[in-house]
Order: C-alpha cells, then structure tokens, then sequence
C-alpha cells in the first residue's frame, strides 16, 4: 500500500502527510526526493519520527482540534495514511483542504483497534467521502490483513461524479 502511496506522489513536492506515525514513510518520501512535513498527536511519534527521518519537518498536532496546518497552501499534495478511521471529525479535516489541493488518503475495509469506521466496498468510501474529494484514482490494496482503499483525488466544493474503476492491486 505504502509502494501505491509513494507512486501516487510522483510529481508533487512537498508533502504534508497527517497521522504521520513515527516517521517510516517520512524516510521513504525523504529518499523518493520529496519534502516532509508530518503531523501526529503523539509526542512518542514525534520524538520517534525526527530521529528517522531530521530532514523532514514535524509538528505536534491534535488535527482534530486544530486544522490551521491544513488550510495554509504551504504544501503540493495532502496525505492520510490509516488516519481517517481514527477521528470522528474526518469530514471537518478534509474540508480544511485548500480547494483544488491534490489529497490521498487510506482506509480500511475493517474495523481494528481505535478505528471507529471502516469501508466494505469503494462505494462506501464515495458516499462518505464523494462530496468533499472528486475520486480520481481508486485502488484496491489486498494486504495480509485487511483490505485498504486507496484514494487519489483533489479537494473540490462538491466532490465529483462516482465514474472511477477500481483498480485491484495485490
Ligand atoms: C494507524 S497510525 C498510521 C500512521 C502512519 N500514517 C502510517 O501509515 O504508518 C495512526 C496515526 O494517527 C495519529 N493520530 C490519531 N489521532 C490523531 C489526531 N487527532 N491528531 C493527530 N494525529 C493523530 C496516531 O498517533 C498514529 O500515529
């Protein structure tokens, strides 16, 4: 999933990644060439993130309670990595997107430890998320354990139309 991510990023700079974790993808972005910027809640994470990764920029956020990162321009490309499914203002979140902002995000089909959602088909994901973000891409990632979808797509007032295919990656 994380290879469909990196791959998605192709072409775009700086990189503002929320819920970033304890910098393992901030390394991989660093070595693709991007630049970094990460936000997480937990200060272990970010102790754990600038070591792996000092290049890259790190701030300790809870996004739920303050979106102003996300609604500066000061990034190419906005991404959440197994975030969304964490929060129960996820529509609040995306909605601070910058309009016209290329956003990617990752969720699951199943419901695990702190998840308080998860999305049995890509349709799921487009009802919830359809009218914030036009969908441009959709994978379908089959892990070891659950499925992620993938999403790639740009901030938009109304979202867009459900005309993507789903493309199934192993
Ligand atoms: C499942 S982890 C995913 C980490 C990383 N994106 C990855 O894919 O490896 C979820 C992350 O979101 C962070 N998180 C959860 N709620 C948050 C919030 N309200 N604000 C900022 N970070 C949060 C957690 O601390 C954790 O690092």
């Amino acid at each position: 999933m994380y290879k469909q991510v990196l791959k998605c990023l192709e072409g775009y700079e700086k990189v503002l990644d929320i819920g970033c974790g304890s910098g393992w993808f901030a390394r991989k972005c660093i070595e693709a060439g991007h630049c970094y910027i990460g936000v997480d809640y937990s200060t272990e994470a970010i102790e754990a993130a600038r070591e792996a990764a000092p290049e890259a920029i790190f701030y300790e956020i809870d996004i739920a309670k303050d979106q102003e990162i996300i609604k500066s321009e000061d990034f190419d490309i906005v991404i959440f990595i197994s975030f969304l499914e964490h929060i129960h203002n996820d529509l609040e979140v995306l909605e601070a997107i910058p309009l016209q902002k290329p956003v990617i995000f990752v969720v699951p089909n199943r419901l695990s430890k702190g998840h308080i959602r998860a999305f049995r088909s890509a349709e799921k994901v487009f009802k919830r998320y359809g009218q914030i973000i036009e969908f441009n891409k959709v994978f379908k990632m089959r892990g070891n354990r659950w499925i992620d979808w993938v999403i790639s797509g740009i901030r938009l007032p109304d979202g867009g139309e459900f005309d993507f295919e789903v493309q199934e990656v192993k």
